[in-house]
């Protein structure tokens, strides 16, 4: 052995320095909770005695390491960090029957994984509908030391958004699996980061109601977070959503606000009087406390995109931007902000088209792709029972998780007829469907590694009647480049034509508009298997999602805990 000690040294001297980053060591005890999220008391799931769940807060290079413990007493649980790619480590994206098997009650799971392009992210259940029963929190990402934003700001807030009902998750469950089915309606509340006030959120109520949960005292734990900020500053408020079903808008009176950052992703700035964001989308604007610094004003966070259930009574979360030379309890001069009505799609339409990629900041999707996948979304019905479906394919998981069963390659884990890449070109989308019936499945599309591949999602009429509703499809492990927004059916020859190859925002979530289609480009890149389907919880729930998979030969040492359940327990040990 003639190799010098000072070989060596410097040899791990410099894995270090490229490896980088720290290990933020995190400890979760997920349980069920009694809380008063708005107001009212209701059983939510909770980490560590909170709900929402901690601030994740890392940077760049470093990896997480976060020990789950499952503390429900009769369910599994897992956690997926909603926006991180997870290269390299697969197993870790929190997905039950896709990822891994479903933690056990009284079993602890070790997430580790890095954390690789700054952003603002949240995490969340994605087993059956544990984020419907409160199962999230935030994970924000900041840059490497020494690294600076291209934007300047002086604070920052952190608001993540969701949707409660006053039934449970469980109740919702069993409903939607129903025949007859039994429709979740629209939430009671909209939380701002957990917070909100049960039918007081006009602000006239708010202020004269006598309804004892809109008295608000300080330290109420339903008391909604006041942006207290000084004037003539900047501020960086990050904005995500987890709502199971809600589309929301946000805007803040007297103020505008300028997107600076997408889904993780930097976008070309531009300013509005307000955003709208979909379940699974996130946002960074920039405020600029420019306004008359002796009053304070209405932040407002409202439903649109679906009828609500009183017609002009828009379901409303508020809160505060309070200029700190002023007291925060001075109430605002004038009313909250008036969210826009909740059919105007063109406005919708024109607010995420704004949304272009900034040409320093952002890659270039490939010129060309190697495959299409033409997806049609349609409500269908099997056996009477009402699903969502995807090329006439709704979605049931498999007991053994994909990712172990692809891996040492079992049989009869799922589907191996590979799923519909198209539907029948006759198929008109401007109506119900002639035949309502699908069928359940749970096969895989295969990509080679490094395949280049778009996606045209394609909207369709409901099962009965006219209409059409938005939904917003999320890929795990990936980004994607957003190539455009279309109505009606998808044109092959004519509509890829008007493709945005230069500008095209890198996003992990876009929706898709009533009737329209939304084109889509990502490189298969990232071995693993991937979940991709509608963000809205029930929606998933009823089958609207699909399961893609690439390059499991180059995925490495899956932990066994991963493995631990369906075929793969038996299997895949030695
Ligand atoms: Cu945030 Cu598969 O979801
Ligand atoms: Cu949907």
């Amino acid at each position: 052995m003639k190799i010098a000690w000072w070989v060596v040294w410097v040899g791990l001297l410099l894995v270090v320095k490229i490896e980088g980053g720290r290990v933020r060591h995190y400890k979760f005890d997920v349980e069920y909770m009694i809380k008063k999220p708005d107001c009212l008391e209701h059983v939510v799931m909770g980490i560590n005695g909170k709900f929402p769940g901690p601030t994740i807060r890392a940077q760049v290079g470093d990896t997480l390491h976060i020990a789950l413990t499952n503390k429900l007493s009769t369910e599994g649980t897992v956690i997926h960090w909603h926006g991180i790619r997870q290269v390299g480590t697969p197993w870790a994206d929190g997905t039950a029957a896709i990822s891994q098997c479903a933690i056990n009650p009284g079993e602890t799971f070790h997430y580790r994984f890095k954390v690789d392009k700054a952003g603002t992210y949240f995490y969340h259940g994605h087993y059956g509908m544990q984020r419907a029963a409160g199962l999230y929190g935030s994970l924000i990402v900041d840059l490497a030391k020494g690294e600076k934003e291209p934007f300047h700001y002086d604070g920052e807030f952190n608001l993540l958004l969701s949707d409660l009902w006053h039934t449970s998750s469980h109740e919702q469950e069993v409903g939607l699996s129903s025949n007859p089915f039994r429709w979740i309606g629209e939430p009671q509340s909209v939380l701002i980061n957990g917070r909100g006030q049960f039918n007081c959120s006009l602000a006239a109520k708010f202020i004269n109601t006598s309804l004892p949960q809109c008295q608000l005292k300080g330290g109420e734990e339903c008391a909604p977070q006041i942006l207290h900020v000084d004037p003539n500053h900047t501020y960086r408020i990050r904005i995500s959503s987890t709502t199971s079903l809600a589309s929301l808008n946000f805007a803040i009176s007297n103020h505008k606000v300028t997107v600076v950052e997408a889904d993780g992703n930097y976008v070309e700035p531009f300013t509005v009087d307000d955003i709208d964001i979909y379940s699974g989308e996130s946002y960074s604007v920039l405020l600029t406390t420019d306004q008359d610094p002796t009053k304070n004003y209405w932040l407002s966070v409202g439903v649109r995109a679906r009828k609500p259930p009183i017609p002009q009574q828009v379901l409303t979360a508020l809160t505060l931007l309070n200029y700190k030379n002023i007291s925060a309890s001075v109430f605002p001069a004038s009313p909250p902000p008036v969210t826009p009505r909740w059919d105007d799609f063109e406005r919708s339409k024109a607010f995420t088209k704004k949304i272009i990629a900034n040409k320093m900041m952002t890659p270039q999707p490939p010129r060309y792709s190697h495959r299409r996948i033409v997806l049609l979304n349609t409500q269908n019905k099997i056996q009477g029972f009402i699903k969502w479906a995807i090329n006439n394919v709704s979605l049931s998981l498999p007991t053994t998780p994909y990712l172990g069963s692809m891996k040492f390659k079992l049989n009869n884990t799922f589907d191996r007829t590979p799923p519909p890449e198209n539907f029948p070109s006759d198929y008109d989308i401007f109506n119900p469907p002639v035949n309502v019936n699908a069928t359940t499945g749970n096969g895989v599309y295969v990509f080679r590694l490094k395949e280049v591949v778009d996606v045209i999602l394609q909207n369709a009429n409901q099962l009965t009647g006219k209409g059409s509703e938005i939904h917003p499809w999320h890929l795990h492990g990936h980004d994607f480049w957003v190539l455009g927004y279309g109505e009606g059916k998808f044109k092959a020859g004519e509509d890829e034509k008007r493709f945005n190859l230069t500008h095209a925002p890198l996003r992990n979530t876009a929706v898709i508009f009533p009737y329209g289609w939304t084109a889509l480009r990502f490189k298969a890149d990232n071995p693993g298997v991937w979940a991709f389907h509608c963000h809205i919880e029930p929606h998933l729930h009823m089958g609207m999602g699909v399961i893609f998979a690439e390059a499991l030969h180059k995925v490495r040492n899956i932990p066994s805990q991963a493995l631990a359940c369906g075929l793969t327990a038996i299997n895949a040990r030695h």
